[in-house]
């Protein structure tokens, strides 16, 4: 099997569940990149920066969507360097606004894609996969864009089965 990475944020704190807001120990989109991890003998790494989004829910879609205005790029407490040694890389995260938290692109935009395969898998309430895959595909230049996976964010936790049939099958 190719040697995967998987590549995600994900928010702890209050989330928005099917009409409601509840407050969650553990991400949506945390399940689920454990759950393909755990599928395909994968690497985690999470990205996480170095301000932290509020817990609130309403204060944090405000500042996600300024950020997304201004694209910004987020400190984060940690950047990968490199992707050597790895084929396949599963980028894992919540749609925020119609895409991936720009916190995301603050650590792909670092990385050389050549050669690489890559997966978009978002959680979202509703918007699926957004523009996600079209964001990919501008910031990771020379890779190929494999399958894709949207799991509402409610049912990412129940959902390892389906999680790691699709991401086992995304290898063959
Ligand atoms: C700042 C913010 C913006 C969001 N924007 C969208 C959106 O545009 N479309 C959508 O379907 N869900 C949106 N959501 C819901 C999240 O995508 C969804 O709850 C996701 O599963 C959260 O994953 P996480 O717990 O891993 O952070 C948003 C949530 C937040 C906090």
């Amino acid at each position: 099997m190719p040697k995967s990475l998987i590549i995600y944020y994900s928010r702890k704190g209050q989330n928005y569940f099917s009409g409601s807001i509840r407050s969650i120990p553990k991400g949506n989109t945390e399940y689920v990149a454990e759950y393909i991890a755990s599928a395909v003998g994968g690497d985690l790494f999470e990205v996480a920066t170095v301000k932290e989004y509020p817990s609130d829910y309403t204060e944090c879609t405000d500042v996600a969507k300024k950020e997304l205005g201004l694209k910004a790029r987020p400190e984060l407490k940690r950047y990968l360097d490199s992707l050597d040694g790895y084929d396949t890389v599963f980028v894992c995260g919540p749609c925020w606004w119609g895409t991936y938290p720009m916190a995301v692109f603050s650590q792909l935009e670092r990385l050389d894609w050549n050669g690489k395969r890559v997966f978009a898998v978002m959680t979202h309430e509703g918007s699926g996969m957004g523009s996600s895959e079209r964001d990919l595909k501008d910031v990771c230049k020379g890779a190929v864009l494999g399958g894709s996976l949207a799991i509402s964010g409610g049912q990412a936790q129940s959902s390892k089965e389906r999680v790691a049939g699709w991401a086992r099958s995304s290898l063959e």
